[in-house]
Formats: structure tokens, C-alpha cells, sequence
């Protein structure tokens, strides 16, 4: 029988989980089926209860349900109880196994496609929210030369400096804080690229070889690429590579196989 996974959010009609997930399995030869299903705002747990007894395999897991995922998961991955919150559950034995294939997507996505090696290097991570949080201990297993995190609310970010300085070397603080540094890789993990805001940069934090990535995808050139740009990164990149690398990570957990990454991004890009 087809094995059967799911998307769920809310809302979950413009996902482009299930498009990536059956080119994936198109190209594996994988015997599945992934569909998107729309959970109640209060209905999470529900809604993948009722997956699981229509015999569902797995689940992909959206906005703005990461949390109650995570809340929901019987085992947890390291890098999932590290973010507090869970995009990928596996249905095997009466358990529900949960992970963040998030992080490991991004560090994919910057390494692999984009070619920039993380070791040793200077990044600079924009936000201190759920999508920050996800990213984090993927980069420091990288072992860049520091990871320097900026929050609006700068609380935010010392407590993330907090939680993960047993990690590597990660230090937390506002934007003001940045002024006269410079880093090779500037991520945008806040929401802002959402509103078409920039977050408050001061000038001179992109070295002139720096990548600057914003984890958005499907905006173009949003307003922090736009910066980027204008203060002379090197390298401009949307997170399209990053939702594709997670969703191949997703992939591998369930089937146990990795799909090409490359054509499945150049795809979604036409
Ligand atoms: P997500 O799950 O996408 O991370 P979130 O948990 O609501 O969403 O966090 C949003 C993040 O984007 C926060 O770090 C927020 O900063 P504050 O904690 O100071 O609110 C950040 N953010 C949103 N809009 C922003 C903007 N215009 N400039 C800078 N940071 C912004």
C-alpha cells in the first residue's frame, strides 16, 4: 500500500511541501503520497491523531503549530528539544519521533548550493524568535569563529546567548551592538522581510566577500537583501534552497534516502 505522509498548518493551501515531497518521491521511486491538510486553529493534536489512524507514516508541521508539535512528540531529537519546536513527526511503533530539520536545512542549503563554508567564519543571526532558535545549534555544530545574535528585543537574544553557550561560541545582544563589527554571513531570521521591513542594521557589518541570506523565500529582493546589496555583500541568497534542503531532510528520516536537492529548487524557481 502507498505510504501516506502530510503537511499540516494553518493556513496550508499555498504550501509548497507537497509539491517538493512528491517530486521526491517521483525521482526516488519512493511509493508515497503527500497531501496538505488544514488543522483547526485549536485542533492540532487532532488532526495528526486522526492522520495516524487513517494509517498516515509521517507529517510535516507548518505554522503556527512547531510548538504544539514539540509539545506532542513522544521522543525528541537533540536539535529538536534544543529548538523547542518540531517540523518533522515519524508515526513507528505507537511512538510519534519528533525533529527540526530546519537548521540542518539552512546549513545545507549555504554549504552545499551555495558553496560557503560556515568553519571558522564570522555570522551574524538576525532574530531571536522561533525561526532563529531553529537555526542555531545546526550552525554552531559547524564551528563558526563566532556566532553573534540581534534581537530588536536584545533580552531575547542574551537569553538564546544563554541557553546555547555550552554550544559553541554564541553571544547575544540589540543592533546597537553591532556597530563597527563585520561578519562573512549575516542570516535574516527575523519576520520582517514579512512586513517588507529592514531590520535596524547600522552600516558596515557585511564583510565585502559576506553572504547574506534571508531565510524568506518567494519575495524577491526583500529590504535586508536590498541593504545587503547596497553595503556591498558579496553573495545574495532567499531561503528557497533552505525550504527544499529541509523538506529532502524530512524525506530522509522517512524513507531512509536522499533526493537530489538541485533540480527540485530549480523547479520552484520557474
Ligand atoms: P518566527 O517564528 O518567524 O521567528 P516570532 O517568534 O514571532 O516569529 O519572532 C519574530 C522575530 O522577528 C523576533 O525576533 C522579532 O523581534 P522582537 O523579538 O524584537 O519582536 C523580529 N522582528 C519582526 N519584525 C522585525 C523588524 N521589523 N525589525 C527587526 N526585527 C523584527
Amino acid at each position: 500500500m502507498t505510504d501516506q505522509y502530510a503537511v499540516t498548518g494553518n493556513p496550508i493551501a499555498h504550501s509548497k511541501s507537497p509539491s517538493i515531497h512528491t517530486e521526491f518521491a517521483k525521482q526516488t521511486g519512493e511509493d508515497m503520497a503527500y497531501t496538505a491538510v488544514l488543522a483547526p486553529l485549536d485542533g492540532f493534536d487532532r488532526t495528526v491523531d486522526q492522520f495516524i489512524s487513517q494509517g498516515g507514516k509521517g507529517m510535516n508541521v507548518t505554522v503556527p503549530f512547531k510548538q504544539e508539535a514539540y509539545q506532542l512528540a513522544s521522543v525528541l531529537s537533540e536539535r529538536a528539544q534544543l529548538a523547542e519546536a518540531v517540523n518533522t513527526l515519524k508515526f513507528e511503533n505507537g511512538n510519534i519521533f519528533g525533529d527540526n530539520t530546519d537548521g540542518a536545512g539552512l546549513v545545507r542549503d549555504i554549504k552545499e548550493n551555495l558553496g560557503f563554508n560556515i568553519q571558522n567564519k564570522r555570522v551574524l543571526l538576525l532574530g531571536a524568535g522561533g525561526a532563529a532558535r531553529g537555526v542555531i545549534l545546526p550552525i554552531l555544530k559547524q564551528l563558526p569563529d563566532s556566532l553573534t545574535i540581534a534581537n530588536r528585543t536584545a533580552a531575547k537574544a542574551v537569553e538564546l546567548q544563554q541557553q546555547f553557550s555550552a554550544y559553541g561560541a554564541i553571544t547575544g545582544g540589540g543592533y546597537s551592538d553591532l556597530a563597527g563589527r563585520e561578519f562573512d554571513l549575516v542570516i535574516n531570521a527575523t519576520s520582517s522581510s514579512l512586513n517588507d521591513a529592514l531590520p535596524p542594521l547600522p552600516a558596515g557589518v557585511f564583510a565585502s566577500h559576506a553572504l547574506a541570506y534571508d531565510m524568506m523565500y518567494g519575495k524577491g529582493l526583500t529590504p535586508f537583501l536590498l541593504f545587503a546589496q547596497s553595503e556591498g555583500a558579496a553573495q545574495l541568497a532567499d531561503g528557497l534552497g533552505m525550504l527544499v534542503e529541509q523538506a529532502a531532510e524530512s524525506f530522509f528520516i522517512w524513507r531512509g534516502v536522499r533526493p537530489a536537492t538541485l533540480p527540485v529548487i530549480e523547479l520552484l524557481r520557474k
